[in-house]
C-alpha cells in the first residue's frame, strides 16, 4: 500500500476523496521560503518528477516567515544539539518564561498593560483557554459581589435598618432587607446559569467543541456541530446594534448605601451572564473581512456594559501579518485578552498563547489549567525567535503586501465580472471571485459556491505552479497569505496567474479552466460520506404545484461519458477520454441538479410539465459501484435526486436508466403522496408491440425468440408476454444465472413453448427474433453472436445499448431500438443527453409524463413488472396519443399500437 492510500483510507477519507476529485491530491516533499517541492505523479500515482510551487496558502497563515526559515531552523537545531528535554512538566521552564515576558512586553508596548501568558499547542486551545478563564473570572466576580451583599445585609440588620425603606434610588420605598434579599436571589440565579459568549457573524475561532461554538461555520453540516457553551452571534455589526445587542440579558440588582445620617439609599447595578466577547480584528477564514474600528470600539463598550472580557483573536491576523504586531493596533481599541498562534510557531512549532491582562488574571487558573506539551522549550524558543523576526520584518510586510494588493486590485479592475473584490492588508489578502453563470445546468452544478475556489486552485496549481486554497467558509474567496520573504518577481507571477484565471472566468472559457481535471485520476475511487441535501418544505411546494399544470420529474443518469457534451455544450472540445476522466474524477462530487424542463401536451386532454433531473453518475460508474458493494451510496444519491424532484413540486417521480436499477426497481423510493415509476411497463409494452408484429408475420418454425437478460425486471415480463406468440424461446443470461433463468422458464410452462436456458450468447444464432434488456454498461451482443445467413430482428431495450454498434452493419440483422415512443402532434421538446430523433423519447420517460396527465391513475411500474401492468401502461399511452416508434438506424417510423390483439391477450392473461 502506498502512502496516499493510507491517507485516504486511514487518515482523512473524505478530504482525500475531495482532493482527488479536484486534482489537488498532491504531496509536497520539501519547503523553503515561499516554495514547496511537489512530488509529481503519473496516472498510476507513482512519483516521476518534482516541481517547484509558489505557496500562497502559507500554512493557513502560519508561515509568515516561509517554510524552514534558516534563523528558526538554527534555533531548532540548537535545541537538538543541546538535547534540551522536550518534557519537563512542573519545573521552571525558562523558554516559556522568556516567551511570555517577550509577548507581554511587545503587546504591552501598544496597550500599556502587562499580561500573564498561558501557552498551548493550537489556536483552538488558546480560544478554549480564553473561554475558560473568562468563565472563571465571571464566576469569581459574582462570588465577590455576593459576599459584599451578604455583608451589606448583615450590616443593615446589625444597624437596625433591615426594615427601613430606602429614601432614594430605584428601590425607593422598599426595605433594605427586601432589596438585598432579592439581590442575593438574583446573584444566586446568575451563578447557576451558564455564562454566555459573544462572537461575530462569520467568525472563526477554531473547531474544538467550545471554540467551534463561537465559529460561525455557515456551510458546515448542522449535525457536525456539537453543543458548546451558550453563545450569541452578532449579525449586525453597526456600533449601536452591537452595544445594545445583549441588553435583554442584563439583570438589575439593588445595592444599599447608608449616608452619614444613617439613612439608606438604593442604587442599581446591572449584572449579566455574558462572560466574554470574541472578535478577530481581521476575519481570516471567512474570506478576509476587516472588522471596522467602530465595531471593535462598540464591542469594547458591549464588554464593559456586561463586565465581560473583550478577547481579540489575533491567531491569524496578528503576529505582524498585517505589518503591525497587533492587527487591532490601528483601531486604538484595547482588549483584555489577546490570542496568538499560527505564525507564533514560526512554521516549525505547534504553539499558541493566551495573554490575559495581569489585572484580571485569576492566579489559580495557571495552577489548574494544564496541557501536557505546553511550555516546552523547543516551541517556546522558536516562538521567541519568531516574535523577533515579526518585528524585524514589519516594514517589508507593509511594503510587499501593498504591492501585491495593488497588483491584484488591477486584475479585479480588469475583470470586474469575474472578481468581486480584493480585501485585506499586509500579507493577509483575499480575492473574492463571482460565481460564474454557465448556460448548462451541469456546469452550474460544477461551479457551485463550494467548489469555485477549489477549481481555481486547481488551475493555478497545474498551469501556474501557484498554490492557493479558498477559505473554508467562503469558498469563493481565495486567500493569499504569502510570507514576508515574498519577492517582487513573485508578485508579478501571482498577478499574471490571477489575471489568467479571471480572464477565463470572464470569457466563460470553461474548457480551459477545467482542463486540469481531464487527466485520469490516480488511486481508487471511494464513495463520499453521504451528507443529505438540505431538505426543503415538501408540503408547501407540493401543494403549490397541484394548482397549475401537473409537474413530474424524470431522473436520469448519463448512459455514456460522452453525454457530457450534451449536458454541457460548453465542453464540446473535450475528447471522449477527457470526458471520461473528468467524470471519474468528479464522481460523487456533484449533487443532483435540474437539467431542463418542458411542457408536453396530450393528444386528448391536458398538459404536463416535465422536469429532467440528473442523477450525477454514468451507467458504468453505477455498475462499478454496485460491484464494489457501494449500492447503498448509489441509492442515497438517487434518493437525493428524488428529493430534489419532490422539492420542485413533482407529483410523479420517474426513475430512468440506472436510477431504477439501483433502487431495487424503484421499491426503495418510499413515497405516499406522489407516484413513483420506473417507466418500464411502457418500455416493455413498446418492445412487445414491435416483436409481436414481427412474430405475427413469421411462419411456423420461424417463431423462435432469444431473450437476453431474462432474469431482469423487463426481461422477465417480456418472456411472459412473448411466450404465447412463439414456438420456442432461448433465455440467455450471464454465466452463473442458469438457476434464476430456470425460475423464469418455470413460469412459462402454461404457454406450451419450448424453452432453452443458455449462458452463452452464441445460442442466439438460431433466433430470428432477439430481445435484449440487460443492465450492462457495455454492449453484450457482439457480431460473432449473430453472424450467419439467417435473418434476424434484434430489439435492443437497454440504455446504454446491449448490442454492439457493429451488429447493425451485419447484412442479416435488422437492429431496432426498443422502448422508444413518439409524442403526439409533432412535439419536439429537447432534453439534453437524450440523443433520439426529434419527437422521440424513451418510453420510461413517456410513462412518467402519462402518469402526470392522469393524476388518478396508479403507477404500474413500481417494483416487479406484471403483464397486466404492461398492458395498462399501453392503454394509458393509447389514451393520450403516444405511439411506439420503430427506429432502425436513423430511420424512424411510427407503428400504431396493435390494440385488438392486445385486448384479446389481456383477457387471456386475466
Ligand atoms: N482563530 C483564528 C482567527 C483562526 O484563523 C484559527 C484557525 C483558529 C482560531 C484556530 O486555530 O486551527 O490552530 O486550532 N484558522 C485556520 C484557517 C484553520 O484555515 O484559517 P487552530
Amino acid at each position: 500500500m502506498n502512502a496516499d492510500s493510507g491517507f485516504a483510507r486511514y487518515a482523512r477519507p473524505e478530504l482525500a476523496r475531495l482532493l482527488r476529485a479536484l486534482r489537488l491530491d498532491v504531496t509536497y516533499l520539501a519547503g523553503q521560503g515561499d516554495h514547496l517541492t511537489q512530488a509529481l505523479r503519473d496516472a498510476e500515482g507513482h512519483a516521476d518528477a518534482e516541481g517547484q510551487v509558489l505557496d500562497l496558502v502559507g500554512g493557513a497563515g502560519s508561515s509568515l516567515f516561509g517554510h524552514n526559515h534558516p534563523a528558526l531552523l538554527e534555533v531548532a537545531r540548537r535545541c537538538f544539539d543541546e538535547q534540551i528535554p522536550f518534557n519537563a512538566q512542573a519545573s521552571v521552564r525558562h523558554g516559556a518564561g522568556e516567551l511570555a515576558q517577550r509577548l507581554s512586553a511587545v503587546v504591552g508596548a501598544t496597550t500599556g498593560a502587562s499580561y500573564v501568558v498561558t501557552l498551548g499547542c493550537s489556536g483552538a486551545e488558546a480560544v478554549e483557554g480564553a473561554v475558560k478563564h473568562a468563565t472563571v473570572e465571571h464566576r469569581r466576580r459574582l462570588g465577590v459581589l455576593q459576599e459584599d451583599v451578604e455583608v451589606s445585609l448583615r450590616r443593615v440588620r446589625r444597624d437596625g435598618l433591615a426594615d427601613v425603606p430606602c429614601a432614594s434610588g430605584p428601590g425607593v420605598g422598599r426595605t433594605c432587607a427586601e432589596l438585598l434579599d432579592e439581590t442575593l436571589d438574583r446573584i444566586a440565579e446568575l451563578r447557576r446559569t451558564d455564562p454566555v459568549f459573544v462572537a461575530l457573524r462569520n467568525a472563526f475561532h477554531g473547531k474544538t467543541a467550545g471554540a467551534g461554538t463561537l465559529t460561525h461555520g455557515g456551510n458546515v453540516p448542522a449535525d457536525l456541530k456539537v453543543p458548546g457553551p451558550r453563545h450569541r452571534r452578532l449579525d449586525d455589526w453597526t456600533p449601536q446594534a452591537v452595544v445594545t445587542a445583549l441588553d435583554s440579558e442584563r439583570v438589575p440588582v439593588h445595592l444599599i448605601r447608608v449616608d452619614a445620617a444613617g439613612v439608606p439609599h438604593s442604587a442599581v447595578r446591572w449584572l449579566s451572564p455574558v462572560a466574554a466577547c470574541f472578535v478577530e480584528p481581521v476575519q481570516g477564514e471567512s474570506g478576509v473581512h476587516e472588522v471596522p474600528a467602530e465595531t471593535l470600539a462598540a464591542l469594547r463598550e458591549l464588554a464593559d456594559r456586561h463586565e465581560a472580557a473583550l478577547v481579540f483573536d489575533e491567531i491569524q491576523c496578528g503576529m505582524g501579518r498585517t505589518g503591525n504586531f497587533l492587527a487591532s493596533e490601528g483601531s486604538g481599541v484595547i482588549a483584555d485578552y489577546y490570542l496568538f498562534s499560527k505564525s507564533l510557531g514560526g512554521g516549525l512549532a505547534k504553539i499558541s498563547a493566551l495573554l490575559v491582562d495581569a489585572n484580571r488574571y485569576v492566579p489559580e487558573f495557571g495552577r489548574h489549567h494544564t496541557s501536557t506539551f505546553a511550555d516546552d522549550d523547543f516551541s517556546s524558543r522558536i516562538a521567541t525567535a519568531a516574535v523577533d523576526l515579526a518585528l524585524a520584518h514589519s516594514d517589508r510586510i507593509v511594503e510587499i503586501g501593498a504591492l501585491l494588493r495593488d497588483r491584484l486590485a488591477e486584475v479585479a479592475a480588469r475583470w470586474p465580472d469575474a472578481v468581486v473584490e480584493v480585501r485585506g492588508r499586509g500579507l493577509l489578502l483575499g480575492v473574492e471571485f463571482s460565481l460564474p453563470q454557465p448556460d448548462s445546468g451541469l456546469l452550474r452544478e460544477v461551479f457551485d459556491s463550494e467548489s469555485l475556489g477549489y477549481l481555481i486552485a486547481g488551475r493555478l496549481l497545474h498551469t501556474h505552479r501557484i498554490r492557493v486554497i479558498p477559505t473554508l467558509s467562503a469558498p469563493t474567496t481565495v486567500r493569499v497569505e504569502p510570507s514576508a520573504l515574498l519577492e517582487r518577481a513573485d508578485v508579478d507571477r501571482i498577478a499574471a496567474a490571477f489575471d489568467d484565471v479571471a480572464a477565463l472566468l470572464s470569457r466563460g472559457d470553461y474548457t480551459t479552466l477545467l482542463d486540469h481535471l481531464t487527466v485520469p485520476p490516480a488511486g481508487a475511487w471511494q464513495p463520499p460520506q453521504h451528507v443529505p441535501l438540505p431538505r426543503r418544505d415538501r408540503a408547501v411546494l407540493h401543494s403549490g404545484s397541484r394548482a397549475g399544470v401537473p409537474r413530474v420529474a424524470f431522473l436520469a443518469n448519463m448512459d455514456v461519458p460522452s453525454k457530457l457534451w450534451h449536458m454541457a455544450p460548453e465542453l464540446a472540445d473535450w475528447s471522449d477520454a477527457q470526458c471520461e476522466a473528468v467524470l471519474d474524477r468528479m464522481w460523487g462530487e456533484l449533487d443532483p441538479f435540474e437539467v431542463t424542463r418542458h411542457r408536453v401536451t396530450s393528444e386528448t386532454r391536458g398538459e404536463v410539465e416535465v422536469v429532467m433531473v440528473a442523477a450525477p453518475f454514468t451507467a458504468a460508474q453505477a455498475n462499478a459501484a454496485l460491484r464494489a458493494g457501494e449500492g447503498a451510496w448509489l441509492r442515497r444519491t438517487v434518493l437525493d435526486a428524488v428529493e430534489l424532484g419532490v422539492s420542485l413540486g413533482a407529483g410523479v417521480i420517474g426513475l430512468g436508466g440506472h436510477t431504477s436499477i439501483v433502487t431495487n426497481a424503484a421499491r426503495d423510493v418510499v413515497e405516499s403522496d406522489i407516484r413513483v415509476t420506473s417507466g418500464n411497463s411502457l418500455t416493455a409494452a413498446c418492445a412487445y408491440d414491435l416483436v409481436r408484429l414481427q412474430l405475427a408475420e413469421s411462419g411456423v418454425g420461424e417463431r423462435r425468440v432469444g431473450l437476453v437478460g431474462a432474469i431482469g425486471n423487463i426481461g422477465a415480463v417480456m418472456a411472459e408476454l412473448i411466450a404465447p406468440h412463439c414456438d420456442s424461446m432461448v433465455l440467455v443470461g450471464r454465466p452463473g444465472s442458469a438457476r434464476r433463468l430456470a425460475a423464469v422458464a418455470e413460469r412459462l410452462t402454461a404457454h406450451q413453448v419450448d424453452v432453452l436456458i443458455a449462458e452463452d450468447l452464441h445460442e442466439l444464432r438460431d433466433c430470428p427474433v432477439v430481445v435484449s434488456a440487460t443492465n450492462s454498461a457495455d454492449p453484450v451482443i457482439l457480431p460473432n453472436h449473430l453472424v450467419g445467413d439467417r435473418k434476424a430482428l434484434v430489439c435492443d431495450l437497454a440504455v446504454p445499448g446491449d448490442v454492439h454498434p457493429a451488429v447493425a452493419s451485419l447484412a442479416n440483422v435488422t437492429l431496432v431500438s426498443g422502448g422508444r415512443i413518439q409524442l403526439p402532434g409533432m412535439q419536439t421538446p429537447h432534453f439534453p443527453g437524450i440523443t433520439l430523433p426529434p419527437g422521440i423519447l424513451y418510453s420510461c420517460m413517456a410513462e412518467t409524463m402519462l402518469l402526470g396527465l392522469e393524476p388518478e391513475t396508479p403507477s404500474r411500474s413500481y417494483g416487479g413488472l406484471t403483464s397486466a401492468g404492461v398492458l395498462a401502461a399501453r392503454d394509458l399511452a393509447v389514451r393520450h396519443g403516444f405511439q411506439p416508434a420503430r427506429i432502425v438506424s436513423d430511420d424512424v417510423s411510427v407503428q400504431p399500437w396493435i390494440v385488438d390483439q392486445f385486448s384479446s391477450l389481456e383477457e387471456q392473461i386475466g
